[in-house]
C-alpha cells in the first residue's frame, strides 16, 4: 500500500523544527506533501508563494530521503487536499501540551469531515522552544536567528526589511 501523508502547516517562515518532522514523516511514509496553509486565526507576515519559495530550499538543502513534495492550499479544508491527492494520513509536530491540545479537536474535526487520521511526532527536543512566531518576533527586533531556522531562511531573513 502507498501511504500519502500531508505535513500541513503556515511555515512562516519554515524553522529546524518543522525541517525535523518533515524529516521525520519522510522516512515513514511512502509520499510526503508539504503544504502551506492559510491558518485564517493568523496573520501572516511573509506571502504564501515566498512560504512555499523558503520551504523549497529548506527541504532541498536537507536531503531527505523518499518522495516529497512542496505546494499550497488556500483554498476549502485542508482534508479536500488530502482527498484530491489521496492522502490519508495528516503529520503534526507535538512541542508540549500547549500543543496537544491545539491539535485535539483539528485532529478529530478532520477524521469526522474525511475520515484522514492525524499521526503526532515527537520533534528533537532541542528544537522543542522553536516556534515560526518565536522568529518572526526576534528577526523583526533584529536578533539572531540563526539557531532555529535553516541557513536559507537565516539569510533571507537578515536580507529582509521586515514590517
Ligand atoms: O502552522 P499552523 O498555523 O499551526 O497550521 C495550522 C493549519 C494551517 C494546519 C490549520 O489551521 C488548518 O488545518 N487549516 C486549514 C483549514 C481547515 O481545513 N480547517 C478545518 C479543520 S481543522
Amino acid at each position: 500500500m502507498n501511504t500519502v501523508a500531508v505535513v500541513p502547516g503556515s511555515f512562516d517562515p519554515v524553522t529546524l523544527g518543522h525541517l525535523d518532522v518533515i524529516g521525520r514523516a519522510a522516512k515513514i511514509f511512502d509520499e510526503v506533501h508539504v503544504v502551506v496553509v492559510h491558518n485564517p486565526g493568523k496573520e501572516a507576515m511573509f506571502p504564501i508563494a515566498q512560504r512555499v519559495a523558503l520551504l523549497e530550499q529548506a527541504v532541498s538543502a536537507a536531503k531527505f530521503p523518499g518522495k516529497l513534495e512542496i505546494t499550497s492550499w488556500s483554498v476549502g479544508l485542508l482534508v479536500d487536499y488530502c482527498t484530491e491527492v489521496g492522502a490519508s494520513v495528516l503529520v503534526k509536530g507535538i512541542r508540549s501540551q500547549v500543543d496537544v491540545s491545539y491539535e485535539q479537536p483539528m485532529s478529530i474535526v478532520n477524521r469526522n469531515l474525511a475520515s484522514v487520521e492525524t499521526v503526532f511526532l515527537l520533534p528533537d527536543p532541542a528544537n522543542s522552544h522553536v516556534s515560526s512566531s518565536l522568529v518572526r518576533q526576534v528577526a523583526g527586533l533584529g536578533g539572531d536567528v540563526s539557531p532555529y531556522v535553516p541557513p536559507s531562511v537565516a539569510n533571507y531573513l537578515a536580507a529582509t526589511e521586515l514590517p
